[in-house]
C-alpha cells in the first residue's frame, strides 16, 4: 500500500515579516538540500508549509524556488467567491497556487465555533476547488480523561467526511488538544492506539480504499520524539506547530522522516 509521509508546518498566526521570509528560505533550502542526497522521492516524502493567509500570497510569487515543498492555507471558508467580507475561500486560496488546506484544526473549533457541520462544507468547499483537504481531530483532555478518545475522534471523522463522495479521501489529522502547544506529547501507545483505530473507522467509512489516507499525527512533535512517532505503523507522518518556527527544528523531523522512509523496505512503499 502506498501512503506518503508528510511532514507538514503549521506557522498558525506568526512569523512576522522578516523572520517569515528567512523561515522560508531556511526550510526551502534544506528541504531541496535533503533531496538531492536522497533517493526518497515526493511520492513517498512529502513537506508542506501552512502559512497565514499573507505569506500565501508571497509564496505565490516564488513558486518555482518552492518546488520543493507544497504550501496551502491554514483554514477556508464555507462560502464561495462573492459578497462575504472578510471570508477567503478555496477557489481563491487555490487560484494563487495553494495546493493544499486544514480544515477544523482544534484553534478553529475551540476559540472560533467552527463546528463539525461546518468543517464537513470546508472539507467539500476545498475538494470542489481541487484543494487538498487535512481533516484535523481530536479529544480534550477531559474528553480522554472520562473515556471519550474513540468516540470523539470517531464523531469528527465521520461528521468531517460526511459530504465526501466515492473515491474522495482527505488526509486526517490526530491531534489531542492536551498535547497542542504544551509540549506534552501522547505517548506511543496512545499515539499507536488512536490512529489503529482511526485507519480501521476510515476504512469502515470509506472502503478499502482509505488504505492509501495518510493519518498524520500532531501535538508538540520535535526533532527528538519524531522519530519514535514516524516509527508507528499508522503515522504516516507530522502536523508541527511550534517547531516549525525555526527551520532547524524543523528539518530536524524532516531528517526523521527521510529517514523512516529510506529506512523502510521498498515494497512497503
Ligand atoms: P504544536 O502544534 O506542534 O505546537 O503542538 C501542533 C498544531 O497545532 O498543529
Amino acid at each position: 500500500m502506498i501512503r506518503p509521509t508528510i511532514i507538514a508546518g503549521n506557522w498558525k498566526h506568526n512569523p512576522k515579516r522578516s523572520a517569515g521570509e528567512s523561515l522560508w528560505r531556511g526550510v526551502i533550502g534544506g528541504v531541496e538540500d535533503r533531496r538531492n542526497h536522497s533517493d526518497v522521492d515526493r511520492q513517498q516524502l512529502e513537506v508542506l508549509i501552512f502559512p497565514p493567509l499573507p505569506w500565501l500570497g508571497w509564496i505565490a510569487g516564488c513558486a518555482e524556488e518552492a518546488a520543493a515543498v507544497g504550501w496551502g492555507a491554514q483554514c477556508v471558508s464555507e462560502c464561495t467567491t462573492g459578497a462575504f467580507t472578510g471570508e477567503v475561500g478555496a477557489e481563491l486560496v487555490r487560484d494563487f497556487g495553494a495546493q493544499w488546506c486544514l480544515v477544523g484544526h482544534s484553534e478553529r473549533r475551540t476559540l472560533f465555533g467552527v463546528d463539525d457541520n461546518s468543517v464537513a462544507r470546508r472539507v467539500r468547499q476545498a475538494l470542489d476547488h481541487e484543494l487538498k483537504p487535512v481533516l484535523c481531530i481530536g479529544e480534550t483532555l477531559e474528553q480522554r480523561e472520562s473515556g471519550e478518545t474513540r468516540q470523539i475522534v470517531s464523531e469528527q471523522l465521520e461528521k468531517g467526511l460526511s459530504l465526501c463522495e466515492e473515491g474522495e479521501f482527505p488526509v486526517v489529522a490526530y491531534e489531542p488538544v492536551w498535547a497542542i502547544g504544551t509540549g506534552v506529547t501522547a505517548t506511543v501507545e496512545q499515539v499507536a492506539e488512536v490512529h489503529g483505530f482511526l485507519r480501521n473507522r476510515l476504512c469502515e467509512l470509506q472502503g478499502e480504499g482509505a488504505q492509501a489516507t495518510p493519518i498524520l499525527y500532531g501535538g508538540s512533535v520535535k526533532a527528538e520524539n519524531a522519530a519514535d512517532l514516524l516509527g508507528l505503523d499508522d503515522v504516516d507522518g507530522a502536523l508541527v506547530g511550534g517547531a516549525s518556527l525555526e527551520a532547524e527544528s524543523f528539518l530536524g523531523i524532516v531528517d526523521a522522516g527521510f529517514a523512516c522512509r529510506s529506512g523502510r523496505k521498498p515494497e512497503t512503499f
